[in-house]
């Protein structure tokens, strides 16, 4: 235990790759599974399009931040970590405020993150500083199949006015009050129609006559970000996805739904399995 670390000890600056080795010592069991800190480190480092920041006690690193700047004046704010020996000192906090003031200087209006629903000690800090829960996500996990899926196909541009109306009535808008995954990155943004139509521009929208889904793909998963229709169409999707999945060389298809009832009858008709049951989505105001 590190005893008389006060805020006024602790010196905020901007990370750097040659920081690496230190990030990796104090994170490489972060989680059960590790962190994706190191890997993710020296893009954060040279980005223009946010602040990496170090929070450094006698010249030694203890804690860390990133924000990233996105559209619309929205930020997010991802890998914060604190040395196990120097928690519970205000370090985490002192990270925190210091990205708010960053992206206040880049005009943002609102910051966002996700963290686990088991994750007491983030919840803690994030909601001390103002944090309000928006919206709580699970996953589902399908097996890729070689099974045909019918009436389903890619969205075109004419596509997106009947996407939006699907979208305006759907009870997947009122349970994420609108802020959803984003279609890059392991992130949330909202669910703008300038978004929904690049997304269908860049091939990423699949339709079926009364429902659409939006897929990411990233180096690692295959996500199903949005899925939204009738049960009956809904399924369909999945079911396509699930297809599509194969089709790609990938093992699995993953949904990130929102975390009620709806979802999980949606999942069970599609042969989906519940894969983590609790991302929880903070937001403030800044
Ligand atoms: C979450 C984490 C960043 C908090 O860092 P920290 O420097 O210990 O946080 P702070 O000291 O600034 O604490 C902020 C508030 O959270 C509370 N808190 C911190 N850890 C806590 C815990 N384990 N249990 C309950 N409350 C906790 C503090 O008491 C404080 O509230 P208070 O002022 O009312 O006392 C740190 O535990 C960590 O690195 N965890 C592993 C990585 C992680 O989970 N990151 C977040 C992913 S979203």
């Amino acid at each position: 235990m590190i005893r008389g670390v006060t805020a006024g000890s602790i010196q905020i600056r901007r990370g750097a790759s040659d920081d690496l080795p230190q990030i990796r010592e104090f994170t490489h069991n972060t989680f059960s599974w590790g962190d994706y800190l190191p890997r993710a480190w020296n893009d954060w480092a040279r980005s223009k399009r946010g602040a990496l920041l170090v929070a450094e006690i006698n010249h030694k690193i203890v804690g860390t931040i990133h924000v990233r700047y996105l559209e619309h004046r929205e930020a997010w704010l991802e890998g914060v970590r604190v040395h196990q020996e120097y928690r519970q000192r205000g370090i985490a906090s002192t990270l925190i405020q210091a990205a708010h003031a960053d992206a206040k200087k880049k005009k943002c209006r609102v910051i966002r993150l996700e963290t686990g629903a088991h994750n007491v000690a983030a919840q803690h800090a994030f909601k001390k500083l103002g944090y309000r829960r928006r919206a709580a996500y699970v996953v589902f996990k399908g097996a890729a199949c070689a099974e045909e899926t019918n009436q389903v196909r890619l969205a075109q541009a004419r596509d997106l006015q009947v996407c939006w109306a699907l979208w305006q009535q759907s009870w997947v808008r009122r349970a994420s009050k609108t802020i959803v995954p984003a279609v890059y990155g392991w992130r949330w943004w909202e669910l703008t129609r300038t978004r929904l139509a690049n997304d269908i521009r860049g091939k990423r929208v699949w339709v079926a006559p009364r429902g659409f889904m939006i897929l990411r793909e990233m180096d690692r998963d295959f996500d199903v970000t949005l899925l939204v229709g009738t049960k009956r169409d809904a399924v369909k999707l999945l079911q396509a996805g699930r297809m599509l999945a194969q089709q790609r060389g990938r093992e699995d298809i993953y949904w990130l739904a929102p975390a009620v009832a709806h979802s999980k009858e949606w999942a069970d008709a599609a042969e989906y399995t519940l894969d983590d049951d609790g991302l929880l989505v903070y937001a403030r105001e800044l």
